[in-house]
């Protein structure tokens, strides 16, 4: 069911993906390629890619880039960024991220961002990367996390417990695709897990103008005033992670990307 809300709300709202800012100019995309430090040689594969930034990100520094996709129309948009930016080696595949159909041990790098957390079985799409990744292969996730000691210090486990819920309770109400944004924990629990050794660790956090935000999934007007009444009264703890606050007289809140590096022995 959730498969099919994906394709509905992405399907519907492609096109405001190829040109969202968080998504097309978001810090992690440049942060990703500097970590990584892809290989001229490598083959990689791009997990819900979206409209196709972090794909295109990886294009002019490897062999072969795959950007996949659950949606079609999402796929659509990233061939049409691949031809505009002139990317020869950037080819789509529609993909389960949750059952990959690709060989096992195709790929240098399995990259994903800011989309497992609409995935209803994280574990299943961790351990498909690790087993399509080669020996000594990478995996780089970006996604936003939920609130923690790392991202919002100072609280009780139960007040992280609410605030995590009350967050994802706050997304779903924007996008009802959203599943469950993991904790950064959880995140280095299920790689160990899944037989990936981590590399490298940081979080970083994205301003996010509210109107924008809502208007990338097209929410009716009395959903956003619901939103709008949420972030003007949540938990401390939630407080301390969202910072609701005017920008540039814009309603704006903070987001926290965890960006992971982790290979495949
Ligand atoms: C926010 S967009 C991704 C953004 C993109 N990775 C980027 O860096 O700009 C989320 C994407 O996840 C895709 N998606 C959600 N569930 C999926 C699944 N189970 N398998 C593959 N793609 C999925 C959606 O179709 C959507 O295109």
């Amino acid at each position: 069911m959730s498969k099919t809300l994906v394709q509905q709300q992405f399907g519907a709202n492609a096109a405001n993906y190829s040109t969202s800012a968080v998504h097309a100019k978001g810090a992690s995309l440049g942060r990703l390629v500097e970590l990584v430090k892809p290989g001229k040689d490598w083959i990689v594969l791009d997990v819900a890619t979206g409209a196709g930034h972090t794909a295109a990100a990886f294009a002019p520094h490897v062999t072969k880039v795959v950007a996949s996709d659950l949606t079609p129309e999402m796929l659509t948009e990233a061939r049409k960024l691949a031809a505009a930016k002139g990317l020869a080696n950037m080819e789509t595949a529609a993909a389960d991220a949750e059952h990959l159909p690709f060989g096992d041990q195709s790929f240098d790098l399995v990259t994903c961002r800011i989309a497992p957390h609409h995935f209803p079985d994280v574990a299943a799409f961790v351990g498909e990367s690790r087993r399509v990744l080669k020996p000594g292969g990478i995996f780089a996730l970006v996604d936003n996390v939920s609130p923690d000691r790392h991202t919002a210090p100072g609280f009780s486990e139960g007040e992280y417990a609410e605030a995590a819920a009350t967050y994802d309770a706050f997304e779903k109400l924007r996008d009802p695709s959203h599943g469950r944004a993991l904790s950064t924990v959880e995140w280095l629990d299920l790689m160990a897990a899944r037989g990936l050794t981590l590399l490298h660790k940081e979080h970083a956090p994205k301003a996010m103008e509210f109107a924008a935000w809502c208007k990338n999934m097209a929410v009716e007007d009395e959903t956003v005033l619901r939103l709008r009444s949420i972030l003007a009264s949540v938990s401390p703890a939630l407080q301390s992670y969202l910072q609701p606050r005017p920008e540039n007289d814009k309603l704006t809140f903070t987001l926290f990307e965890l960006i992971a590096l982790a290979r495949k022995p």
